[in-house]
């Protein structure tokens, strides 16, 4: 195979030089993207009487071929070609001739090619992810429901905050979590317009069907802007962006299972199937994959950055550095899908010691902001009187190692009349069912809030959520299929003509 482009240029490059140059090993995975590109373009351009239906079968059949031999792995890339196009086309030719096999390009450029290759693979990759997203929200939402009571604190600065459930944390990442499914769907949207008939820039002056290749490649409409449609790779950022933010949610629902499975916490004990051991210490059941999903994270993040800096200076038009952005994409999609799996497997098996969250939560001073807003409402203090007095009351019962079960209302009284220099209405029970956490928490009363009644009400909404975000992926996913159906079905009409 010798290149089909070089024909402006003499001298030929060397093997290093080529190797720099290729981006043959990457293209790999928009192989077929490319040959269905490619098939589209020229049912549309023999439709449009620019070849004719000779040319056509003849293209669709070497195509259809390279195919097979695809697929049977028969294939030996050569580095005397640039990239996959390159390779396709030179393919074609040796197979039907260059006078037919050199139509195939005609009113293409390799850079509204490359733009429609990818445009395509992303989005049947999103699909892909998000059916994952939607796998681990359905744990989520599934294991939330074994623990609309499970009592814990809740933490802020890493330190004991509030009273309240397990349900309600895996709920707050749910919700995290939809918001990225959202985001992938609106992305979606924006990747799934097709560029090609932009050409190199310009457009081109044959009578190229735009509106067809795009029925044919199950677009959803053009990038309309032939200048927008090969320069602008703001759908293969956004897709970053998203992977990277969905990522650092991914991340830190690890750090907290990490955290909680230590035996300082003893929260979680995560399952055998997701942990690692230590060469040396026997003693030890290491959360690994929980740290690599952390780890790859870092990863992710760096993707984006290399794929923002890759654009920053870029003159408007196609520019080489371009072909650079596709690893980094890779690399972003291969992390988040194989993390995916990895989490929902982690949450979905993890041993949920509950004895042990409710004994922290119950020996913690998590009580405190809802003592003082009881002592707002009994004792008409202000909430910063109530505070200070709260303040107060923790500081006086770590000194003298007071147990919070044993706080009095004499106590706090006479608390009271040394720091504020008055009495207060309290009872002993009213103490008492604030320093109870399960009856602390059914105090509770905002919208939103971890009280049983409304974690329970949330779960029930988000599964009515989740059955939308699924009904909305699988008609997605279904409209590719149609469109992929189409597709096949045209190449072998035109096959057997
Ligand atoms: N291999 C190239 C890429 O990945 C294809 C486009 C090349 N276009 C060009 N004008 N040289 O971006």
């Amino acid at each position: 195979m010798s290149s089909v482009y070089r024909s402006r240029l003499t001298g030929k490059v060397n093997e290093e030089t080529a190797r720099f140059i290729s981006s043959l090993e990457e293209d790999k995975r928009i192989f077929e993207e490319d040959i269905d590109g490619t098939e589209a373009h020229n049912i549309m351009l023999y439709e449009q009487d620019i070849i004719d239906k000779d040319d056509l079968g003849k293209i669709l059949y070497a195509l259809e071929k390279l195919r097979s031999e695809m697929r049977e792995k028969k294939i030996e890339y050569n580095l005397e070609v640039e990239d996959i196009h390159e390779y396709i086309e030179t393919y074609v030719i040796g197979e039907i001739g260059i006078k037919t096999g050199g139509k195939l390009h005609s009113g293409r450029s390799r850079n509204d090619q490359v733009t429609v290759d990818m445009r395509m693979y992303l989005r049947a990759k999103l699909i892909k992810v998000s059916e994952l997203i939607l796998n681990l929200l359905d744990t989520l939402l599934k294991i939330g429901e074994d623990h609309t009571e499970t009592l814990m604190v809740l933490y802020t600065h890493t330190q004991q905050a509030q009273i309240g459930v397990f349900s309600h944390y895996l709920l707050a990442y749910a919700d995290s979590i939809f918001r990225d499914i959202q985001r992938f769907q609106d992305c979606y949207d924006k990747i799934n317009l097709n560029p090609l008939g932009a050409g190199p820039i310009g457009g081109s002056s044959l009578n190229l069907n735009r509106m067809r290749t795009t029925t044919l490649l199950g677009f959803n409409g053009v990038i309309e802007n032939s200048i927008d449609a090969i320069s602008s790779k703001d759908f293969e950022l956004e897709t970053a962006c998203i992977l990277a933010i969905h990522m650092s949610t991914l991340s830190r629902i690890a750090e907290d299972f990490i955290i909680w499975s230590s035996t300082e916490y003893g929260f979680l004990e995560i399952a055998d199937e997701y942990s690692s051991v230590s060469s040396v210490m026997p003693q030890k059941k290491n959360p690994c994959t929980l740290e690599l999903i952390r780890g790859k994270t870092g990863k992710v993040y760096g993707d984006l950055i290399s794929l923002l800096t890759i654009i920053k200076g870029l003159p408007t038009g196609y520019n080489r550095d371009l072909q650079e952005m596709k690893t980094s994409l890779w690399d972003s999609l291969d992390v988040v899908s194989a993390s995916l799996p990895i989490l929902t497997g982690v949450i979905s098996t993890v041993k949920v010691n509950k004895d042990r969250m409710k004994k922290v939560a119950s020996e913690s001073h998590a009580f405190a902001m809802d003592l003082a807003e009881r002592l707002i409402e009994s004792s008409s203090l202000s909430f910063r009187e109530a505070h200070k007095l709260v303040g107060n009351l923790i500081k006086e019962i770590i000194i003298k190692d007071i147990k919070p079960k044993n706080i009095t209302a004499k106590l706090l009284n006479e608390l009271s009349i040394k720091v504020l220099e008055k009495n207060i209405s309290v009872t002993d029970m009213m103490i008492q069912s604030t320093v109870d956490v399960e009856s602390c928490l059914l105090q509770r009363k905002t919208l939103g809030s971890p009280i049983p009644k409304e974690v329970k009400r949330m779960i029930k909404n988000r599964k009515k959520l989740l059955d939308l975000h699924k009904n909305n992926i699988a008609s997605r996913a279904r409209k590719l299929e149609i469109a992929n159906e189409n597709l096949r079905n045209t190449v072998k009409k035109y096959l057997s003509l």
